[in-house]
């Protein structure tokens, strides 16, 4: 068995690599990214050596450079993780996540159907349903939930995703998407919500809470992630969509104090800054489906999953540091400086 999987150099591919490795030693892993900024090759050097992991250079929405890997790979499963993931990134400059997450998912989709494939997996996610008030905890997202977008990256992943169901039903591409909720973990890059807390908490530098504080995620180990991908490509029925989730919303305010008192940093650290435009204001996953048709369920508790994130940044110090002492710290600055 050959896994083909793209955006295996970023945070949840990476995860999925090493975890595919991990879980089944005798499949070959094939990771195709195009090392974006959030591409690193630090998070792929445990298995570099494995004798059942490749890693190719490529962009996915580069049509010849795909079509040669697929002839000369031939690979049975595909699963689609690479994108432009960051929602403030998607609203300074929309055009890379268009290009991307829904004209690379054709190419890929093309090279599936060209080459044959026996699953097609696209990695999507929950903002495709927008968000819910919170004021209504008793609403979650189900897989009947219609698509209802809030930026430039969430409305690129609802167009791959209705791409995805239209390659199913128009050309019987054999296809399953996975609508996940929020991830931390190991190798999460740190322009993102858990990862930024802890570097600049370590650091001992503002922690940067738009708005109030007051909106809500639900957040997931990444290993959950993957273990339910994992049992999608084998188990899933093809065509079908299967929301992945843990029942653990949190209020990013809380969040960030969980870091502080974990770390033994003072709260004075915290500072509410400029909300984020459009800013969704909570998302909350219904995982009834995968749970009842394959068994799914979250293994780690968010007490005990976020100290071992942190407990991971701690350990692995350079791998953040490289980050945030390269490009990063233009971003940053444009990002977060007076705002
Ligand atoms: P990430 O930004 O950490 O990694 C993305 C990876 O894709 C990087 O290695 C990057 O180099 C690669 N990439 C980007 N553009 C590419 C291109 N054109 N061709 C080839 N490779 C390219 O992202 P992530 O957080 O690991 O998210 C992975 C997937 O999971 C995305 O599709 C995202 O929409 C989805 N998702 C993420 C979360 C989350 O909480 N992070 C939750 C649900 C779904
Ligand atoms: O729900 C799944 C999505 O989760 C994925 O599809 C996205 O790829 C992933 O990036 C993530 O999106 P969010 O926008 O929810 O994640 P982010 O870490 O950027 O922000 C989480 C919350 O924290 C959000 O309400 C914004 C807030 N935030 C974020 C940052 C970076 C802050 O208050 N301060 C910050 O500096």
């Amino acid at each position: 068995m050959k896994i083909l999987v793209t955006g295996g150099a970023g945070f949840i591919g990476g995860n999925f690599v090493h975890y595919m490795l991990k879980e089944h030693k005798d499949y070959d892993i094939l990771c195709v990214d195009k090392l974006t900024y959030a591409g690193n090759m630090e998070t792929l050097a445990p298995v570099m050596d494995n004798p059942h992991f490749k890693f190719v250079r490529a962009d996915i929405a580069d049509r010849d450079a795909i079509f040669k890997i697929f002839e000369e790979e031939k690979p049975d499963i595909v699963v689609n993780f690479a994108a432009e993931s960051h929602v403030d990134r998607s609203i300074e400059d929309p055009g890379i996540f268009l290009k991307t997450n829904i004209l690379g998912t054709q190419v890929m989709m093309d090279a599936c159907r060209q080459y044959g494939i026996e699953r097609y997996h696209q990695v999507s996610t929950d903002e495709v349903y927008g968000d819910l008030p919170l004021d209504r905890p008793d609403l979650f997202f189900t897989e009947e939930t219609p698509i209802h977008t809030s930026s430039p990256y969430s409305a690129s992943k609802a167009s791959a995703d209705l791409l995805v169901q239209a390659y199913h039903r128009t050309f019987g591409l054999p296809v399953t998407i996975s609508r996940c909720s929020n991830n931390y973990g190991p190798y999460h890059f740190p322009e993102k919500l858990i990862p930024l807390m802890i570097a600049n908490a370590l650091n001992d530098k503002p922690l940067p809470v738009y708005g109030k504080g007051e909106n809500v995620r639900d957040w997931l180990y990444v290993e959950d992630h993957c273990r339910a991908i994992d049992l999608i490509i084998h188990k899933g029925s093809v065509g079908e969509v299967y929301n992945i989730g843990g029942h653990n919303e949190m209020a990013n305010i809380d969040i960030v104090k969980i870091i502080c008192k974990e770390l033994g940093k003072p709260e004075s650290l915290i500072t509410y800054v400029t909300d984020r435009k459009g800013h969704d204001m909570r998302y909350a996953i219904d995982p009834t489906k995968i749970h009842n048709e394959l068994g799914w369920l979250p293994e780690t508790m968010f007490k005990d999953g976020i100290k071992k994130t942190i407990q991971w940044y701690l350990d692995n110090r350079q791998w953040w540091e490289n980050i945030i002492n390269g490009e990063y710290r233009e971003y940053y600055k444009k990002m977060y400086e007076g705002r």
